[in-house]
């Protein structure tokens, strides 16, 4: 189930990636939070288009775009500062430009020519007449240092790597301030500023907040699925710690739809086929569970885009940090950028199952969510949030053991306990108190049952697996009948859910945990010797290997506290101390414990 082998062959590999460039471009907003910082701008259209001067013939873009906005503002050609333009072999190309004085450019005086093969079709504006305005002189009076020091201050943050600039910047009453430019965050609370500082008399001008924050109608993410209690109107949801820029942005270009820098949710296989802002900053669409899930692709997609979001960014405070699938890794995180998750929603290419792909770090990660038909009507594995948070974990797993090459859980073994992991984490997001009931998987699309053989449960009544019990099955996951044979996988995490909820009841639980990695509590240092043991384990680890690397995360983050604790629940399920890769039940633990 959720299968990751027979996805090599999809389709979406091809399409999605070559088409991520253009799509990250789809349904920009003009900026991030420029509250108080927008003046007027103007757009003009030209339909099939307008000729630029016969003189302009076979010019430069560059060329053809200053000529035209000079003509069209009437302003000397030294005011008209040519930044670039959209990649050459499109349809339609765009130059950007900026007004500038004495050789300083505007930051919020700008314009976009449009061209069309050799044609103006649309011309935006904000350049303002300087020959009637109040400038500031092109020379700072007050340092750069001071500008840093009342940024820092001002805001509560402190300055980033990035260069410091100095703009022109009109003010709400039309007139124009020199700026220091200077970029300044708070990684504690999430906050990240770009402060401009009047050049001239210290003050703050105004703050570009890169965060987007946003409000979404989803499944709260500790539910399973719409049947354990419903959508939410979330305000919010981000975690900016783990994703200063919000859910949105990038850092550098704002949306308004289902895309950002985590993940692209759309529909099937096109990757600019996404969700729409129903008013700014919000996605509100309902979801009719009594019709066929047709009918509520915006929810599907908003929910997916919300799930996997969240996931990203609760796996991301538990330290994955490095090889991770993010668009920009101007957060901090180490490795490749340019692979965010490419999510597809109501996916044309199979029924009743869900799929991750995980290339090499810095290529995206593909996620294929289908429908099913077990029940009628229809049900979206896009609202079932376990399965959606299952299939992120293959990209965690993949992505953690190994460092980034996706490789290096191929073998059955270590195949069949990347489904155990997904499973794992599908049951601990769902988790809400210290109560560890047993957990069953899948139970909305398939209408009321278990996608998995057994439910995962401490009782061996309920779930009776061991290790041995891998000498009895030989495949990584089932077939897409249903239901289910028993899996490796499902040998695996029952082991996991068994650590779980030893460690809860020994530790207790944090309802915070998702956004706070730093308590004691049970569910806490589970997750995080879960994602510790990741990269500590060897390419295609084993169980005994995986073990072996909960045990030395132990030791190298709590020094060892919790070593008998693991070794008990380890060996309540056959894997003690004197376990071997030969697959024989110890159920001992060690003589200290
Ligand atoms: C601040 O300004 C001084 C003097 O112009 C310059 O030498 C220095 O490099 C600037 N500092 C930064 C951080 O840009
Ligand atoms: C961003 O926008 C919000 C609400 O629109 C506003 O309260 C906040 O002050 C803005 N931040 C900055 C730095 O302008
Ligand atoms: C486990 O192995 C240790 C040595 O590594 C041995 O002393 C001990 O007797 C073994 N326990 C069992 C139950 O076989
Ligand atoms: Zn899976």
């Amino acid at each position: 189930m959720f299968g990751f082998q027979s996805l090599l062959n999809s389709v979406l590999v091809a399409v999605s990636v070559a088409s991520l460039a253009d799509a990250s471009r789809l349904g920009r907003r003009d900026g991030p939070n420029h509250t108080g910082f927008i003046h007027t701008s103007t757009l003009k259209t030209y339909g099939q288009g307008q000729n630029p001067p016969s003189s302009l013939t076979g010019a430069t873009i560059s060329e053809t775009c200053k000529s035209f906005a000079q003509n069209a503002l009437n302003v000397p050609a030294e005011q008209v500062w040519w930044q670039g333009a959209t990649k050459e072999g499109a349809a339609v190309r765009t130059g950007f430009l900026r007004q500038q004085w004495q050789g300083v450019t505007f930051s919020n005086a700008v314009a976009n020519v449009a061209m069309k093969g050799d044609k103006v079709v649309a011309f935006g504006n904000s350049f303002v007449d300087l020959a009637a305005a109040d400038i500031a002189p092109s020379v700072p009076t007050v340092s750069n240092q001071t500008a840093i020091a009342t940024a820092e201050k001002t805001l509560g943050a402190t300055r980033t790597e990035a260069p410091l600039g100095l703009e022109y910047y009109v003010k709400e009453d039309g007139a124009v301030a020199l700026a220091h430019i200077v970029q300044v965050r708070n990684r504690e609370e999430g906050s990240f500023f770009e402060a401009f500082v009047d050049a001239h008399n210290g003050e703050l001008l105004t703050a570009v907040d890169f965060r987007a924050a946003a409000t979404f109608r989803v499944i709260p993410i500790e539910r399973q699925d719409p049947e354990q209690g419903g959508f939410e109107l979330l305000v919010d949801p981000e975690d900016p710690a783990a994703s200063p820029f919000g859910w949105q942005s990038d850092g550098v270009e704002t949306t308004t739809d289902t895309s950002g820098n985590n993940v692209f949710a759309f529909l099937d296989t096109t990757v600019g086929d996404t969700t729409v802002e129903s008013s700014p900053g919000v996605f509100d669409f309902a979801a009719d569970l009594a019709a066929e899930p047709g009918s509520s692709l915006d929810a599907a997609r908003v929910n997916v885009f919300y799930t996997v979001n969240t996931i990203h960014d609760i796996t991301y405070r538990y330290g994955f940090t490095s090889f991770n699938f993010q668009l920009s890794n101007e957060d901090g995180s180490q490795g490749v950028a340019g692979d965010p998750v490419l999510a597809s929603v109501q996916s044309s290419q199979g029924l009743n199952n869900a799929q991750f792909l995980t290339p090499p770090d810095g290529t995206a990660g593909q996620m294929t969510m289908f429908l099913w038909d077990l029940t009628n009507p229809g049900r979206d594995g896009s609202l079932s949030n376990d399965i959606i948070a299952h299939e992120y974990m293959h990209g965690v797993t993949n992505r953690m053991t190994g460092g980034g090459t996706g490789r290096c859980l191929q073998s059955l073994e270590a195949g069949g306990m990347g489904e155990g992991w997904s499973d794992v984490l599908s049951m601990w997001v769902a988790q809400t108190s210290a109560t560890v009931a047993d957990f069953t998987l899948g139970t909305f699309v398939t209408g009321g049952q278990n996608i998995r053989s057994r439910p995962y449960s401490t009782d061996p009544n309920v779930n009776e697996f061991t290790f041995s019990s891998v000498l009895q099955f030989s495949q990584v996951h089932g077939t897409h009948s249903f239901p289910s044979p028993p899996e490796i996988g499902e040998i695996w995490a029952n082991i996991l859910f068994n650590v779980y909820a030893q460690m809860v009841e020994a530790k207790g639980f944090s309802a915070t945990a998702k956004t706070d990695p730093t308590g004691t509590e049970g569910n806490v240092v589970f997750m995080q010797l879960m994602l510790d043991a990741l990269s500590l384990q060897p390419c295609q680890p084993t169980f005994i290997t995986a073990r072996d690397a909960w045990i030395q995360a132990d030791e190298n983050r709590f020094d060892g506290a919790n070593r008998c604790l693991l070794f008990t629940a380890f060996a309540s399920r056959g894997m003690g101390p004197n376990a071997s890769e030969n697959f024989v039940d110890d159920f001992t633990v060690p003589a200290d414990c």
